[in-house]
């Protein structure tokens, strides 16, 4: 496993839960798979990531707009806690002044930091030059949506991956901050069905599940410190921890190549057939099939 397999989580709606996703989502691949570095950096202009993983007052080499540089430094990723990697966030990022000319540079920096194993990237909750360079360079994407509005928008970063001629299969919705008191009465009882079956008739592919909407995990978010403390230590007894198990489990099948073995049959997920060179890149096999 000698180059990263880069997790971005987007999506152009605000509040869908990107942030808390991409730190819980860190600490669960982790606790799953221990022996795979777990590095996550965020172009949110909030420092959650930085808040939760450091460890000390130790002072950072640099930060993600070292990214861009043409020789990114090599230790730009400091150990933190839970054992994993985190790349300092900057409040604010000026493109022009980076020399960001197009969407293909973080995914050259990523490569020149030697980093290995998983690279989670939160974004921003806007289409701009750093969320595509993110959406550009990774092997998934996770696109929360919690509502009509939201799955709406996730048809831009769609005709994204259709400009750069990028693999739809990369991308999925997943249904985030699903509160089942709500019920509908017809067809879709409920919203997670009712994001389901709106993403599938756009032809989206989504995770198996969807997050809940906790007031465990909203309280765990707020607090005098300013930290996203994880579900995985400290809301055991919720859903949402069994719902995050469950994501990162999908997450690390599809990293390895392999479909999650309770995928829905066909006929709930018309999808047209894969073509191999499709396929998420392997993480755990040297070869890159796109
Ligand atoms: N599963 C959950 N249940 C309840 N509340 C949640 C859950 N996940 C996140 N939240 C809350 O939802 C709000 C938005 O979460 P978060 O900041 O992670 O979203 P975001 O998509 O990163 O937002 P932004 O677009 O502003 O960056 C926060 O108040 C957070 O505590
Ligand atoms: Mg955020």
């Amino acid at each position: 496993m000698n180059h990263p397999h880069i997790i971005t989580i987007a999506s152009e709606k605000g509040g869908v839960g990107k942030t808390t996703l991409a730190i819980n989502l860190a600490i669960y691949l982790k606790a799953l798979r221990e022996e795979i570095p777990v590095t996550i950096l965020s172009f949110d202009n909030h420092f959650s990531v930085d808040r939760l993983f450091r460890i000390g007052n130790h002072s950072p080499v640099g930060n993600v707009s070292h990214l861009f540089a043409p020789a990114p430094p090599q230790d730009l990723a400091t150990l933190g806690e839970f054992g994993i990697s985190f790349i300092p966030s900057q409040g604010a990022l000026d493109p022009a002044a980076l020399g960001i000319d197009g969407v293909h540079k973080l995914a050259e920096g990523l490569k020149k930091t030697g980093l290995t194993g998983f690279v989670i990237i939160d974004t921003r909750p806007i289409l701009d030059i750093f969320t595509q360079n993110a959406l550009y360079a990774a092997d998934q994407v996770i696109i929360p949506v919690k509502d009509l509005p939201a799955l709406e928008n996730a048809a831009d970063i769609y005709a994204f991956y259709d400009l750069y001629r990028l693999p739809r299969k990369r991308l999925r919705i997943l249904p985030s901050l699903v509160d089942m008191r709500i019920r509908f009465p017809g067809p879709f009882r409920n919203t997670f069905e009712l994001l389901r079956a709106y993403a599938i008739k756009c032809g989206y592919r989504c995770f198996e599940g969807f997050i809940s909407k906790s007031p465990k995990v909203e309280s765990l978010n707020t607090n005098p410190q300013g930290k996203i403390f994880p579900v995985l230590i400290h809301g055991r007894g919720t859903e949402v921890h069994h719902q995050y198990t469950s994501l990162a489990r999908q997450v690390i099948q599809r990293a390895c190549g392999a479909e999650p073995r309770n995928s829905p049959p066909a006929e709930q997920a018309p999808q047209p057939p894969e073509k191999a060179e499709n396929a998420p890149r392997p993480l755990l096999s040297g070869s890159h099939p796109d």
